[in-house]
């Protein structure tokens, strides 16, 4: 395994790499759900690349860019254990040099909405920071999980958009065996946290079980599941039923829909989803 933090050694490497390329972008502090994409691309592609960059433009003011929870060597580790052939790790002036202004912006309600609304800035800085990954990696394959599920339908659109041909691969959403969902910010939670965080799952089941027992109304959907996130006392930023390719909201559950989540537990924002096939 190969680590690399120049634009100029990755572009090397890339022109080197036999075969197909996939690449797992993650920002480190790898997790389960990291290493089932990094399987899922050991299993599709020739050459394996990883990027580790927690990128600082997709960080708004007072988020938690400086405390974002970091451990190298165990990444390492791990992704060595997975076979894994490139690491690129660029320090942020590698990623954006000086003068740096090839800005990506996807707008609409698949990014304006829901984590656009709530994050004002984010997916122009995960657009940026993935289209300018995939120009450096030129991976054949990218994989992305499905807890981010607005940012891998806004990654998507900018494949579109910008026309690049990389084939995107979005997988299942890996839990504990409680049912929270992993993310490398579930280190921040207390105990205590880490049991009211339970409340997002649950929610999700319940909504889950309502529509296969025939509810289609999608107003009894996000009430219900305020209710439990409100019981457990988590902070709501949002509760939506929406296209599951537009993000648009439903009325009615009349086609697959996404039953999306944000929540603060504590001062740790975390979120999560479902889909909801009627
Ligand atoms: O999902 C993430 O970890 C990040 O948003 C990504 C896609 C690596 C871009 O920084």
């Amino acid at each position: 395994m190969r680590t690399i933090t120049t634009v100029a050694e990755m572009t090397a490497a890339r022109d080197a790499a036999a075969g197909s390329v996939g690449l797992v972008p993650t920002m480190g502090f790898l997790h389960e759900g990291h290493l089932s994409l990094v399987r899922d691309a050991r299993a599709g592609c020739d050459t394996v690349a990883v990027s580790i960059f927690v990128n600082p433009a997709q960080f708004g003011p007072g988020e938690d860019l400086d405390r974002y929870p970091r451990d190298e060597e165990r990444d390492l580790a791990l992704l060595r254990d997975e076979g894994v052939d490139l690491v690129f790790m660029p320090p942020p002036e590698e990623v954006y040099p000086p003068g740096f202004g090839d800005w990506v912006e996807v707008r609409g309600p698949i990014a304006d909405r829901l984590e656009g609304e709530h994050r004002p800035g984010h997916f122009r800085g995960v657009a940026t920071v993935v289209a300018r990954l995939f120009r450096i990696v030129r991976p054949d394959r990218a994989y992305f999980g499905e807890k981010d599920a607005q940012q891998l339908r806004v990654i998507r659109r900018l494949m579109r958009d910008l026309g690049l041909p990389v084939d995107v691969v979005g997988r299942p959403i890996v839990r504990e065996p409680d049912g929270l969902a992993m993310s490398s910010r579930n280190a921040y939670l207390s105990p205590d946290d880490r049991a009211r965080a339970l409340s997002l799952s649950r929610s999700l089941a319940e909504a889950e079980q309502s529509v296969r027992e025939g509810e289609r109304d999608a107003s009894y959907i996000r009430e219900a599941a305020r209710r439990t996130l409100d019981a457990a006392g988590v902070g709501v930023d949002y509760v939506s039923v929406a296209d599951e390719n537009t993000l648009e909201e439903l009325e009615t559950i009349d086609r697959p829909a996404l039953l999306l989540l944000a929540v603060r537990v504590g001062a740790t924002r975390l979120i999560d989803n479902t889909l909801l096939v009627p």
